[in-house]
């Protein structure tokens, strides 16, 4: 399979015909638009084609845990590889809240995803309490309504899964009630925001684990902050600009945990499940040669969603993917610790930002600027 070809690069370039306005208005903005292009170098593109690999993974390689009496939120949990991974949590025992939106007709919808998790779950002597709570991720809003909701209950909690996520925004809605480009806060503003007000409640957890899903296309990304809010003239595209940044902020927001004694013993990392058949890539158009290809390579490439899952499941449950005991004060003996890019349920190489304290910096003063977090007191702990 040729790089340009890789199912990586076929979703940037469809995303970008189809859905940004701002590309192939004419004839010279499209050139315009090409020269910025960036071409990543072969490195970033053997690292991100690294990411379509479609090793079978089975149960033996990712057991899980017993998680008889644990809390955990997954967003985006009503299909694709958040349903599975939540039904794996269900079997291990875990209360679960779906952090799900209204979807649309065609999607499984909440109420259905809760009826057979239960059933999972009762089917392995659980009696777990398993919920769908209402949240968009397009809308500040209902993501901040949401975490009131959680906060209140008053409940320690002990895993997060940050996994919604679309490939592009829906025809008519490039931008967001809140003003964001649709693909940066659905995928990235939202769950940053999610995680900060529930980091007291994660905090009270003896070893709390945050779960991001992020994507091996973060290798292919640019890093243009001047263009954070993915308006005209950014470089690049924006389904894997968001997914570098987010990738970055898991490295940063480990650094920061480290230096705080109140949550220095949360470990959050960011995993690429696969090149999964989900129902992610319906936001795509079907015609033309490079469909015809891309369809052929999600029916004989992709992995399936419960495949998918094992990436977020095995960084919720592996001991190795969890605390490393000399930094962060518990865990268990091999535990790494987290800041890490997980390639399904291999460690992999991040993009080169990833490891960069002041790009890295760059990011977190941008999601201030954005989001004000600083002044809503989210950071009144890591800072600014
Ligand atoms: N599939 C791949 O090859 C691949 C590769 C790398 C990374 N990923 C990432 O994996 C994650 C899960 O994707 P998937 O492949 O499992 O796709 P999926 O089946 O389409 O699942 C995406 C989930 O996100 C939810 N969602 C979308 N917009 C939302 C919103 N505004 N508010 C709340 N929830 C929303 C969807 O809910 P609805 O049912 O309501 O739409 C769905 O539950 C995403 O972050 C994606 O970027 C996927």
């Amino acid at each position: 399979m040729g790089a340009r070809n890789s199912p990586a690069i076929l979703l940037g370039l469809r995303i970008r015909q189809r859905h940004n306005p701002f590309s192939f208005q004419s004839n010279q903005s499209q050139s315009c638009i090409f020269l910025r292009m960036p071409f990543p170098s072969l490195y970033d593109i053997y690292q991100g084609l690294r990411g379509v690999n479609p090793t079978t993974i089975t149960n033996d390689d990712v057991p899980g845990t017993d998680l008889v009496g644990k809390w955990i939120i997954i967003t985006g949990s009503n299909n694709g590889v958040g349903f599975e991974s939540a039904k794996s949590f269900a079997a291990w025992g875990a209360n679960l809240i779906l952090a799900c939106r209204e979807p649309p007709t065609w999607e499984r919808h909440p109420t259905a995803a809760v009826q057979e998790i239960k059933e999972v779950a009762q089917a392995h002597g659980h009696q777990s309490t398993i919920e769908w709570w209402s949240i968009d991720m397009a809308d500040l809003q209902s993501v901040e309504a949401f975490a009131q909701r959680w906060l209140q209950s008053d409940r320690a909690l002990d895993i997060l899964c940050n996994n919604a996520g679309v490939a592009a925004p829906p025809p008519q809605h490039y931008w967001t009630k809140d003003g964001f480009q649709f693909v940066h806060q659905v995928n990235f503003l939202s769950h940053v925001l999610l995680t900060l007000h529930l980091l007291p409640s994660i905090a009270r957890s003896a070893q709390p684990r945050i779960v991001c899903t992020t994507s091996c296309i973060h290798h292919i990304a640019s890093l243009d902050l001047e263009h954070f809010d993915c308006g005209p003239g950014m470089i690049g595209e924006p389904y894997k600009n968001n997914k570098l940044w987010f990738q970055m902020w898991v490295a940063e927001m480990q650094s920061r945990f480290l230096k705080h004694p109140e949550y220095l013993h949360i470990t959050i990392n960011g995993v690429h499940p696969g090149f999964v058949a989900s129902g992610i890539w319906s936001a795509l158009e079907h015609h033309g040669i490079l469909d015809w290809a891309h369809g052929l390579l999600l029916r004989y490439w992709a992995i399936d969603s419960k495949q998918g899952s094992f990436g977020i499941t095995n960084a919720a449950t592996n001991p190795v993917f969890g605390p490393n005991p000399e930094t962060q004060g518990v865990g268990s003996v091999g535990g790494r610790g987290g800041g890490k890019y997980i390639n399904r349920i291999w460690e992999a190489v991040p993009k080169a930002h990833c490891d960069d304290p002041k790009a890295r910096a760059g990011v977190w003063k941008k999601l201030d600027e954005e989001l004000h977090l600083q002044d809503k007191g989210l950071l009144a702990v890591l800072g600014l």
